[in-house]
């Protein structure tokens, strides 16, 4: 069945296109993840074919501090994954022209806002920001950009029960007809395109495969008792250079293999479903899967050069895809060395949670990363959601705060996000974030009462749904 999206929700999105492109010296403030990143992208490709004069930046996040940064241009603005939750910030800031493209909970109506949330649709699971940004220049003409919104609604997480919806399918079905992108039923681990066998079984967090996951050998002596080969040559295979009746063969031995080990039903369907395959991209590269892509562009982000990750959006295979690729590679190096940090100190304690102290030696933008990654080598049982600590980067006396979870404890209860806000705000911190994946910022001296109080929360969250 063809979607379609509320026709007054299009109309607007037209109106304000329409003023938009009526804009020249424009400057493009984004989000600095996968979702940021690709929405940045598509609104400098719609806004330079229209021959524009475009500059872009791309921050952490809007705040009274990084908005300094922005007040004095005389440009105008075009927030992407951001500005709907800081409209009020943006006026007290008296920034002149700006338009915003988002999908986070509005804080209010404004005449340049495209904004899903007031046409009932989900930011959170319908539409990302780029897929916003996609909408924004499609009603100018511009659809070769539909994959990149692919890639930001998959960062986001916007298919983690098995499939993209609503108005995500809008602009996977546009990009499946320019044929830009491929969609299989199949195998939805990370690393089908550019990790061995082994290791993609070995890493595999969602869902964590029980005996498997953290262990290569085992992963390995798994994938040959089901007589398919490692190596082809010289060479490591991967998922997507298996036949097809290997990949049958490899999938429902994982499925038996979950469902011998009591694994829940929901959790084990969620390992199959959607993969999203771009053709234009080469085979065997990290571009060519969107969850893949989607990583590269988040490392990135948290390596602090975005920028790089806007260049390849945009098309460069050279320089920039050199240097992203450079990027991934240290951004690795720097998860296994903050994995085997925390492997060597081990995890302390609390009745609802566990938690683990950088003191440091783990920096705040991946600390995070880390932390759901704990989870995945199994260094975390999955029963409660783990809290880590990392020195702030600008600002001494405040500790950073990551949280992860997992879909078994979202469904009884938790939400992460909703415990950091309150929490650290009774603090004088502040926090927010997913269900899943949150963070927050508190004073240092206030780590242990912190620890206390959100202990508490978690019971209450936990018990509320029993
Ligand atoms: O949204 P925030 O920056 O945007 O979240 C980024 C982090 O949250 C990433 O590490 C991502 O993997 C994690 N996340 C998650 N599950 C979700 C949403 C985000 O693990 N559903
Ligand atoms: O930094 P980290 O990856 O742990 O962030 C996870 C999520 O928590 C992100 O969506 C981020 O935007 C949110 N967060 C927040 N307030 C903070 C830190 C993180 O809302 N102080």
């Amino acid at each position: 069945m063809k979607i379609e999206m509320n026709p007054e929700f299009w109309n607007e999105i037209c109106r304000i296109s329409k003023e938009l492109s009526k804009e020249d010296n424009l400057l493009v403030v984004s989000h600095h993840d996968a979702d940021g990143i690709t929405s940045c992208a598509i609104m400098v490709d719609l806004l330079t074919g229209l021959e524009k004069d475009t500059e872009f930046m791309t921050i952490k996040q809007l705040d009274s501090n990084t908005i300094k940064n922005i007040k004095d241009t005389d440009r105008t603005v075009v927030f992407t994954d951001m500005g709907s939750g800081q409209l009020s910030l943006i006026k007290e800031n008296k920034i002149k022209d700006f338009y915003i493209i988002d999908h986070h909970t509005p804080e209010a109506s404004h005449e340049k806002q495209i904004n899903p949330h007031f046409f009932g649709y989900d930011g959170g699971l319908e539409i990302s920001a780029s897929g916003m940004a996609y909408f924004v220049a499609k009603s100018l003409g511009n659809m070769k950009m539909a994959h990149l919104a692919i890639v930001g609604a998959v960062g986001d997480m916007q298919d983690s029960d098995g499939k993209l919806h609503s108005l995500n399918r809008i602009i996977m079905d546009d990009a499946i007809e320019q044929g830009l992108l491929k969609v299989r039923h199949d195998l939805r681990l990370f690393g089908r395109q550019s990790r061995p066998l082994t290791q993609m079984l070995a890493y595999a967090s969602d869902p964590i495969l029980p005996g498997l996951t953290g262990n290569e050998a085992a992963c390995a002596s798994f994938i040959q008792n089901l007589g398919i080969p490692l190596r082809e040559n010289e060479r490591w295979r991967t998922y997507v250079d298996l036949e097809f009746s290997e990949r049958k063969k490899l999938t429902t031995a994982l499925y038996i293999h979950l469902l011998d080990l009591n694994t829940k039903e929901f959790i084990i369907q969620g390992m199959i479903g959607e993969v999203y395959t771009l053709l234009n991209e080469e085979k065997g590269t990290e571009l060519r899967d969107a969850k893949e892509f989607a990583t590269l562009l988040n490392a990135c982000g948290r390596q602090g050069q975005p920028e790089v990750g806007v260049m390849v959006c945009l098309g460069d295979r050279e320089k920039n895809w050199r240097m992203a690729k450079n990027i991934l590679q240290k951004h690795r190096k720097m998860l296994r060395e903050g994995i085997e940090f925390l492997e060597k100190r081990g995890i302390e304690e609390m009745e609802n949670f566990y938690y683990f102290d950088s003191q440091g030696r783990i920096d705040e933008n991946i600390i995070g990363v880390i932390a759901g990654m704990a989870y995945g080598a199994r260094i975390i049982p999955p029963d409660r959601p783990i809290l880590a600590f990392a020195d702030d980067n600008d600002d001494p006396k405040m500790l950073k705060i990551s949280a992860r979870a997992n879909w078994s404890l979202i469904r009884k209860g938790l939400h992460l996000g909703n415990a950091l806000r309150e929490e650290s705000r009774k603090l004088d911190g502040d926090g927010g974030g997913h269900d899943i994946a949150a963070g927050a910022r508190i004073p240092k001296e206030c780590r242990d009462e912190f620890l206390k109080n959100i202990d508490r929360k978690f019971g209450e969250q936990l018990r509320r749904s029993v």
